[in-house]
């Protein structure tokens, strides 16, 4: 039914379009760039690092820091570097690197080893004030195993408080070149970070 407050919505959004019309085109994400990309990645001879740099429609962070190491991996000649996503979720993070490594490994020549760091149920129990506990509970962003099918990366199932122990001595990874934080909590962010002491990485 057409009320008063439809109307008013209604007039409220047309005048609002200009505007949002303009920030469409000129923000960052803006529908030109977005579209160059899913242009320009169909012709062979767009180089890759051009591509996410004029924004990569998925985890161009993820794009720019694996490209960047394995570059650096190619200089120091090594043949592999790894990669760690803390957090996985449903795995859409961890899917992205697959496709970024076997990307990477076409233009550098370059092994990328991806391993992915998750409970595996969600988020655990918060350990403080500081994991934000108005905000997060136990159990968010559980993974649903049974649909994640990854052909090359490594799922590291358990707490980072344990599997972080004898990760190096289980898995023996490649010169680690990317860490990706994303557990959400500050305890379990800080808990990985004592991966980066190991002297594995040093
Ligand atoms: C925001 S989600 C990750 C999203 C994912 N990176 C993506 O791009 O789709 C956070 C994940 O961190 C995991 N996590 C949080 N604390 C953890 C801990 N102490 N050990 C293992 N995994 C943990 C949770 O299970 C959750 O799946």
């Amino acid at each position: 039914m057409i009320t008063p407050i439809f109307i008013k919505k209604l007039i409220i959004h047309l005048i609002s379009l200009p505007h949002y019309c303009f920030r469409l085109l000129t923000s960052e994400i803006s529908i030109v760039s977005r579209m160059s990309v899913v242009v320009f990645q169909f012709f062979p001879f767009v180089p890759y690092k051009w591509l996410f740099s004029i924004g990569h429609k998925n985890y161009p962070q993820y794009h720019y820091s694996v490209f960047h190491a394995a570059n650096l991996a190619r200089q120091l000649n090594y043949k592999a570097i790894s990669v760690f996503e803390f957090g996985c979720a449903r795995g859409k993070g961890l899917l992205a690197l697959e496709q970024i490594s076997k990307k990477v490994k076409r233009e550098l020549n370059i092994d990328v080893q991806v391993y992915g760091f998750d409970t595996g149920e969600g988020l655990p129990n918060p350990k403080g004030y500081k994991d934000l506990t108005y905000h997060w509970k136990k159990g968010d962003f559980r993974m649903n195993k049974s649909k994640l099918i990854f052909k090359s990366s490594t799922l590291v199932l358990g707490n980072i408080d344990d599997t972080k122990t004898d990760f190096f001595s289980k898995h023996k990874p490649a010169p680690v070149g990317a860490i990706f934080f994303d557990f959400d909590y500050y305890s379990s962010t800080k808990s990985g970070m004592d991966l980066l002491t190991h002297k594995e990485i040093n």
